[in-house]
């Protein structure tokens, strides 16, 4: 289902909104700080089996650098196009479910620019650069059904539930969205 071969397919960055300027992540640790910040907060990361510390953030961006030569896409900084501030990720990964390979959406954003739309504004920024740049159907995001805020974002951007799946023992229901015809 997936171009994963095809050397054409890559998204085009960065992604600009009004607020927003999404970027591949910085190869030489920069970045490292800031998402400490989003991806190491606890009460953000109550869905998750652990805060990410220093260490699994680094691993974490080596590994979207993998995914950016490897498939041409990969989770992008969220930057704040006032400040530069990084504030969040946010953009599409291969992601597996029930053995079968699809193109995920996700998202993450620093406790303290929660609840202003900044997901929301990302994702649906990253939706419309994904079904431009990357031939993939349909849209996943995989989704803790306990996770409100983020169920509510993919539904802001015209997500609706599929079906549900187990990933790492836990239950996830699988969102789709369609490419606009
Ligand atoms: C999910 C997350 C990215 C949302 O970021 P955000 O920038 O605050 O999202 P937005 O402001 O664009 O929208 C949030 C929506 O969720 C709603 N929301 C927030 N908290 C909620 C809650 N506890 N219950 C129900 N809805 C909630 C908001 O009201 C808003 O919807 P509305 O516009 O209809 O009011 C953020 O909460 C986060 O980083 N969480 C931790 C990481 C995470 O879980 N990522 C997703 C993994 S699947």
């Amino acid at each position: 289902m997936l171009p994963l071969s095809s050397a054409a397919v890559r998204l085009v960055t960065p992604i600009e909104t009004e607020r927003l300027r999404l970027r591949p992540f910085h190869d030489d640790g920069r970045d490292v700080d800031a998402l400490l910040a989003v991806l190491g907060d606890e009460r953000s990361m109550r869905f998750y089996p652990a805060p990410f510390d220093r260490d699994g953030v680094g691993g974490w961006i080596g590994r979207q650098l993998e995914r950016y030569e490897r498939d041409g896409f990969g989770l992008l900084a969220i930057e704040d196009r006032a400040t530069g501030e990084v504030i969040g990720d946010c953009g599409p990964t291969v992601q597996e479910a029930d053995g079968e390979s699809f193109v995920e959406l996700g998202w993450h954003v620093l406790r303290a620019r929660q609840g202003q739309g900044v997901a929301t504004e990302a994702g649906a920024a990253c939706r419309d650069a994904a079904f431009a740049s990357l031939d993939s159907w349909f849209l996943i995001s995989l989704i803790r059904p306990e996770n409100r805020p983020s169920r509510r974002v993919a539904e802001k951007l015209g997500f609706e539930v599929w079906r549900g799946t187990i990933r790492a023992g836990w239950g996830h229901l699988i969102y789709r969205l369609d490419r606009p015809a």
